[in-house]
């Protein structure tokens, strides 16, 4: 089904970028299909900026925004797929360049194979170009020859090439601060998530199978308006979860063991990320609760201190303190707290770090640093919160009831003035609610 219009929030993205960098031409190609085997594709997804600045789905296409002279305005063109009645028959309809001008809003439309015939002429309309070089080379060899070719039909002027600048990080500073259109896309991702989590703790069962559960969250996922997921779904028993990317996702599910699940639904283009780790069985172990409070005390803190102000290096510190006490408290490492934490030794149980910004991509764009130092967390960014605890397969140096276990708990939280909001608190994580609503 063709859109009519899409909302005037894509255009006023157009309008700050171009604002925020005067002089500038920005280029951005779309997605690529990408073959999966003879004629089948991988699912396209846009790529995450350009869908942020014109909410056009179509493979094949290209976003250009070149400053008009004198004015301080700006044009926005879109290249796209022509009309092709005959292909539109087997692959549905295109929006084609009339649809590219009155549904999406650009000033001009053309159709993508004249690109590279007009691209150099737009080149000259501007003091540098914003592309990413890297991502795709038939891209970057049309961008690199289109310059050279505006140059040169300059004839004999001495100029060197435009400079070329990743719009990584002028994007980057617009999609971290989450805004209000945005809220309710990203609240409805949060809320069919922890759905999808709690259907997974209520259903999983000792003997079925890890994409069992895979496949009823992805429903839950779907049936509830979600496009696709965020990132490939974590569906890990047992052991497997102490290997931080699994994602075989085919091995058995035994009673007395964890199941740790870490999964989000994209809803228009805006990802959650949660992990909950829940018995497969009735309930948790002594030596399993005692680990799973641990990472849920060092969670709590961390959420805690999210507020304007705070850093993700801070967040993290808290973590740390809090997960290495713990191993020191249970009896799994021997020593000074604040030793472990100078030499590292924690990681033997904490590997990783305790969040990332989320947005449109699960680990979204945005400096983490400014001015060399931790970046202060404001009101309107949006980020996880993720400790967690794993006992590595061979590692027999710990008691028995410890062993081969992985726990992290994920929620989504979003900074506001006066503090921070959880928007996936709906998914359970005290122990005697997860075993409340399993039993
Ligand atoms: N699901 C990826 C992550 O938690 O970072
Ligand atoms: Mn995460
Ligand atoms: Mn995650």
């Amino acid at each position: 089904m063709l859109l009519k219009q899409v909302p005037a929030f894509f255009k006023k993205r157009r309008d700050a970028l171009m604002k925020s960098q005067p002089g500038a031409i920005f280029l951005f190609p779309s997605s690529l299909e990408v073959l999966r085997n003879p004629d089948v594709h991988y699912p396209f997804r846009q790529e995450s900026s350009f869908f942020y600045l014109t909410g056009f789905e179509e493979p094949e296409s290209y976003l250009v925004l070149v400053p008009t002279s004198g004015s301080g305005g700006y044009q926005s063109i879109l290249f796209v797929r022509k009309r092709d009645p005959e292909l539109e028959i087997w692959e549905g309809e295109r929006y084609g360049v009339e649809g590219a001008v009155s549904v999406f809003g650009v000033d001009e439309a053309y159709p993508i194979d004249e690109l590279s015939k007009r691209l150099p002429d737009l080149l000259k309309r501007g003091e540098k170009v914003f592309y990413r070089i890297g991502m795709m080379r038939e891209s970057d060899e049309l961008v690199l020859n289109s310059l050279e070719r505006a140059r040169k039909s300059l004839g004999r002027s001495g100029k060197a090439l435009l400079p070329i600048v990743d719009p990584a990080e002028v994007l980057g500073e617009m999609r971290l601060f989450k805004t209000p259109e945005e809220l309710p896309m990203i609240r409805r991702a949060c809320e069919l998530t922890a759905l999808a989590h709690r259907t997974a703790m209520k259903e999983v069962r000792p003997g079925m199978k890890e994409f069992e559960i895979e496949a009823l969250i992805d429903y839950t996922f779907r049936r509830n308006g979600s496009q696709r997921v965020g990132y490939g779904s974590i569906v890990a028993g047992g052991v497997n979860a102490a290997c931080l990317h699994y994602r075989a996702n085919n091995d058995i599910l035994r009673d007395h063991e964890l199941l740790l699940v870490d999964a989000g639904g994209e809803f228009e283009y805006y990802t959650s990320d949660i992990t909950r780790t829940f018995p497969i069985g009735r309930e948790y172990t002594s030596g399993q609760a005692k680990l799973y409070d641990l990472v849920l005390k060092a969670q709590m803190a961390c959420i805690e201190m999210a507020r304007p102000g705070a850093t993700m290096p801070g967040i993290h510190r808290k973590a740390v303190e809090v997960l290495t006490d713990g191993m020191l408290s249970l009896g799994l490492m021997k020593g000074n707290l604040e030793d472990m934490i100078q030499s590292l030794a924690y990681k033997r149980f904490y590997p990783h770090n305790t969040g990332h910004w989320l947005g449109m991509d699960v680990h979204d764009v945005g400096l983490y640093t400014q001015k060399g130092e931790p970046r202060k967390l404001q009101a309107g960014m949006f980020l996880t919160i993720e400790p967690g605890f794993y006992v590595q397969p061979g590692d027999r140096d710990v008691p028995e009831e410890y062993r081969n276990i992985g726990i992290r708990i994920e929620d989504d939280i979003l900074i506001t003035e006066n503090g921070c909001e959880n928007l996936t608190k709906d998914a359970p994580k005290v122990r005697s609610e997860i075993e409340a609503l399993k039993n």
